[in-house]
């Protein structure tokens, strides 16, 4: 049964859909088979990362149950990660407990390893502790971003719902909270630190994900420490994702499976 991830936080701007990302991407690229969920239903930009063109079906037809798995999500062909992006909509939908059952049994009945939703900030639907294993928390180490999230996980812990944090866009400051401060705020260790990182807007803007960019850059190489230390087997296969990157930038295309 795949591993259930959400990344959350109740800021904007923190970093979920780039560490949602490279997360998924890292651990695609560890040998699992990973399933990316676009599930911000205000501002999809999962597809905007990778590199994905619009299309008229994804997460959105999905949970309506309008179209199967196998007609909604799109291979990311440099790495071979499976994506459900975010279709851009006029209308306006909520996600409805019905929706999340259904979502559910396609999920679970999958072949995935893994399967990452991307969020939209803020709380969503009830009840989620049912249908996640972890919520994986982002924040940058500012009083503001760090208290947004204790709120959060207050209402994670009424569900039972497992939670980790990564700290993102660190710049090793004076201004910024210490680890320490975090921990005790957050009454928990923290999960992984990401740097700020130049890397990951330039990512951003060619719609290649960071990890896939530059494997060396600081923010790819605490993607890999995430990947590696909290989710992948230590020493799995790690194929060359930059020939494999290039040559599928040249002659690969967008697939559907
Ligand atoms: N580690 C980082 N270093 C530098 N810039 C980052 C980093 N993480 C995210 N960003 C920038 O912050 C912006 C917001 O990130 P995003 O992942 O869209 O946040 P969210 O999904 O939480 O709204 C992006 O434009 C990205 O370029
Ligand atoms: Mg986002």
């Amino acid at each position: 049964m795949p591993y259930l991830i959400r990344v959350s936080s109740q800021k904007g701007g923190v970093g979920k859909t780039t560490v949602a990302v490279n997360l998924s991407i890292a651990l695609q690229c560890s040998g699992y088979q990973v399933l990316l969920i676009d599930g911000d239903t205000v501002n999809p930009s999962v597809g905007f990362h990778l590199g994905i063109e619009d299309s008229n079906t994804g997460v959105k037809e999905l949970l309506m149950g309008k179209v199967k798995l196998v007609n909604a999500r799109v291979a990311h062909a440099p790495s071979g990660l499976h994506v459900v992006p975010g279709v851009l909509t006029q209308e306006e939908y909520i996600v409805n407990n019905e929706m999340m059952q259904r979502f559910t049994a396609i999920v679970k009945n999958s072949n995935y390893d893994f399967v990452i939703v991307d969020t939209a900030p803020g709380y969503a639907v009830e009840h989620m502790g049912k249908y996640y294993n972890e919520a994986l928390l982002v924040s940058t180490p500012e009083m503001a971003s760090v208290a947004n999230i204790v709120r959060l996980t207050a209402w994670f812990d009424r569900m039972h719902l497992e939670h980790k944090l990564v700290l993102n866009k660190v710049k090793g400051k004076r201004y910024e909270l210490h680890d320490k401060e975090i921990e005790e705020m957050y009454e928990n260790r923290i999960t992984g630190k990401l740097p700020e990182d130049d890397i990951v807007p330039l990512s951003i803007e060619d719609h290649i994900p960071a990890y896939l960019y530059s494997r060396r850059c600081n923010f790819s190489k605490g993607i890999d420490k995430l990947a590696k230390t909290y989710y992948a087997v230590p020493g799995s296969k790690v194929p060359t994702m930059r020939r494999r990157g290039l040559l599928s930038l040249l002659f690969g295309g967008r697939r559907r499976h």
